[in-house]
């Protein structure tokens, strides 16, 4: 799926989500481990207002988890938790309930105090597409639900679905739209998949997850690829190049006369980042420049 958002589209997915805000306790703002802020909405905070949020690093399995536990940190410090999850395997999936009911607790507490029966927590999952909201919809589910996320969704007849008894989960989620047109920004949505590559040239996404890569994970590059002398100066693309088409010889991306096919090295260095064949890689740290 191409992600073009337009003002029309925008406004229309802000309109969306203010009338299931209505519904719901709690906010789940999924994000993207790897690449936290790059796949946030800029205008998060001006969407959800004072909503209860749980922040949840998604897809972490494939993120450094040193970088994912500073990230945890720069959440916290802004007051927001973070809890760091796989929703394809499950994994830390069933911390997201305590986490929730903490923050309904004081709500929970009034109505106990004033004698009634607190009812369950409602919750609706938020993030931009393909950062995992349907898998986790599934997982907190414990069922398949029909993929109806991407589709223009009306809240009249909304479906909740039971986590347990204390949690009710809206089962469309709210579709928030990344913004990319910072350079770096959709560099890194492009590397992660969550827009087209189409949007941007191949070698130019390679090229970038090479430089980030040999910046931060160069010990890595080296024994992986047999990559003998890595650039020092990061910015010199022919030394970078240099590198990528090491890393195209050693998966056999040749063509004739033995020259290396960029296109082919550029297509196999995306793979197996996003695959996780290269490691638990971050590509966006708390302290990048920005
Ligand atoms: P969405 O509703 O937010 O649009 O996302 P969706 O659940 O469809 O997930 C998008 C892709 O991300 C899916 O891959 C899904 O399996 C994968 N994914 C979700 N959570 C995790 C996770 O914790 N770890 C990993 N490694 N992957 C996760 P897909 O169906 O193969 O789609 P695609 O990769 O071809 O786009």
């Amino acid at each position: 799926m191409t992600i073009q958002w337009f003002p029309g589209h925008m406004t229309k997915a802000r309109r969306q989500i203010e009338e299931k805000l209505k519904l719901i306790d709690v906010v789940i703002e999924l994000l993207d481990a790897r690449i936290p802020l790059s796949s946030r909405n800029p205008m998060v905070d001006e969407i959800l207002k004072d909503k209860p949020r749980l922040v949840l690093l998604n897809k972490n399995d494939l993120a450094d988890p040193q970088v994912t536990a500073d990230w945890v940190k720069y959440f916290a410090d802004q007051g927001l938790p973070a809890l760091p999850i796989d929703a394809a395997t499950g994994t830390h999936v069933k911390e997201i309930l305590p986490r929730v009911k903490q923050l309904w607790a004081h709500k929970i507490e009034r109505q106990l105090s004033k004698g009634i029966n607190p009812r369950a927590v409602r919750a609706l999952i938020v993030g931009i597409p393909n950062v995992g909201k349907s898998t986790l919809i599934n997982q907190l589910a414990g069922k398949k639900i029909a993929a109806t996320g991407d589709k223009p969704g009306v809240t009249k007849g909304q479906q909740w679905i039971k986590v347990g008894t204390e949690m009710d989960l809206l089962d469309t989620p709210g579709i928030l739209w990344p913004k990319f047109e910072d350079q770096m920004v959709g560099m890194r949505l492009a590397a992660t998949g969550a827009i087209k590559e189409e949007l941007l040239h191949l070698d130019e996404i390679a090229l970038f997850v090479v430089k980030y890569m040999v910046q931060n994970y160069g010990a890595g590059i080296q024994e992986r690829f047999g990559v003998q002398d890595l650039p020092e100066d990061l910015d010199d693309i022919q030394e970078m190049v240099k590198v990528m088409e090491a890393i195209g010889r050693k998966r056999g991306a040749i063509v004739s006369g033995g020259k290396v096919d960029l296109d082919k090295a550029s297509l196999i260095i995306i793979r197996e980042l996003r695959a996780g064949k290269m490691g638990r890689i971050s590509l966006e740290k708390p302290s990048d420049k920005r």
